[in-house]
């Protein structure tokens, strides 16, 4: 049986790190509403002039570099964003160019925060088809392009980043514990646009736009969305969350972290949180976590580890792999 197994994991966060306090100047904020509402302390926000493609390609760099790898390896890259470089090409293909790389393909996908998570469940089904022998899996984001900064309810909330992954065919037993992604669970339901959205695009204003956003009934949807496309995924191979060695986490907001852990049935030991240094890097936030997760030498060669991810569309979804 064909599994794809992460080979190697990297990550990319701009120098700048802005703290709570520095929202106190110019809105009506403190640092006291920020940490207990969201957990978030501190988030990095990319120099004038970087852009996603940067951060991207660093990571991928970090990724490569981890797997022990070199570029020629790579058949493919598929990038998570939803504030790309341009309209088109792809930061993908931009992050080919980046890494020297004159074969194989790129191409974006955009499921906003969990677009990590369809990205991998892409990168997968690639792999077990045949089509692709081993993958950069990147999640890049600036989200900082897209804040109202005069909206205090959203702006607090966001950081810039990037994480990626390499993910290569290898032949499994076909059983649970085989290394890789064992298993996948993707939803999205558009009537709930209007819950998270950009108010601009190509084809509606031909502007960029600001994000838009109800925090508190997308908090409420959240935690049981999450739950439930978590114990999907689990239940498909026939496994419980008492199997988990580790959730990793989509990182929007502390208390939807805590709420699915406990619905899950697991404790925050078993969790890897990130929030409170990166803020929402919404498709960046679930590569970051892992990398961190692994350079802390928390997650360790066969540790069965879950992640989810919920966002703008809504879509949400989660990745069963064993590391
Ligand atoms: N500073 C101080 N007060 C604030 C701030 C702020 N930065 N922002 C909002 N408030 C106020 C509100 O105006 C409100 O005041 P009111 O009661 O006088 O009306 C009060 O704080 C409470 O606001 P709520 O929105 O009800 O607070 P809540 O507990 O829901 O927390 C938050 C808000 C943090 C946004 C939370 O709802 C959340 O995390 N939502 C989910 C976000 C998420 O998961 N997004 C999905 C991924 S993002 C993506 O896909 C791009």
């Amino acid at each position: 049986t064909l599994r794809a197994v992460v080979e190697g994991v990297g990550h990319y966060l701009p120098d700048r790190i802005v703290p709570n306090s520095e929202f106190e100047k110019t809105l009506d904020t403190s640092d006291e509403w920020i940490k207990t509402r969201s957990g978030i302390e501190r988030r990095h926000f990319a120099a004038d002039g970087q852009t996603t493609s940067d951060l991207a390609a660093r990571a991928a760099r970090a990724a490569l570099e981890n797997a022990g790898l070199d570029v020629d390896a790579i058949d493919g890259i598929i990038v998570a964003t939803s504030t790309p470089d341009l309209t088109f090409p792809s930061v993908a293909t931009m992050v080919q160019r980046d890494l020297g790389m004159t074969r194989g393909f790129g191409f974006d996908v955009q499921a906003v925060c969990a677009g990590f998570i369809y990205a991998l469940t892409n990168a997968n089904a690639l792999i077990l088809a045949g089509q692709a022998k081993c993958l950069l899996v990147i999640g890049a984001e600036t989200f900082s392009r897209i804040m109202d900064w005069t909206d205090r309810s959203t702006c607090v909330l966001f950081g810039d980043g990037a994480g990626a992954v390499v993910l290569r065919a290898h032949e499994g037993d076909g059983t649970k514990e085989d290394r890789g992604i064992l298993s996948a669970d993707l939803n999205s339901d558009g009537r709930y646009r209007d819950m998270l959205y950009v108010d601009g695009g190509v084809s509606s204003t031909g502007h960029a736009g600001k994000l838009r956003m109800q925090g508190n009934p997308l908090f409420r949807q959240a935690v049981e969305k999450l739950t439930s496309t978590a114990q999907n995924a689990l239940e498909k191979i026939g496994l419980t969350g008492t199997d988990v060695d580790w959730i990793v986490p989509h990182q929007a907001n502390i208390r939807i972290i805590q709420g699915t852990a406990k619905k899950m049935g697991l404790s925050m030991d078993q969790v890897i949180v990130t929030v409170q240094d990166h803020g929402n890097t919404s498709a960046a936030s679930i590569p970051l976590a892992l990398s961190v997760g692994v350079a802390e030498g928390r997650i360790k060669r066969g540790d069965l580890v879950l992640s989810e991810a919920i966002g703008g569309g809504l879509a949400w979804g989660a990745v069963v792999l064993r590391w």
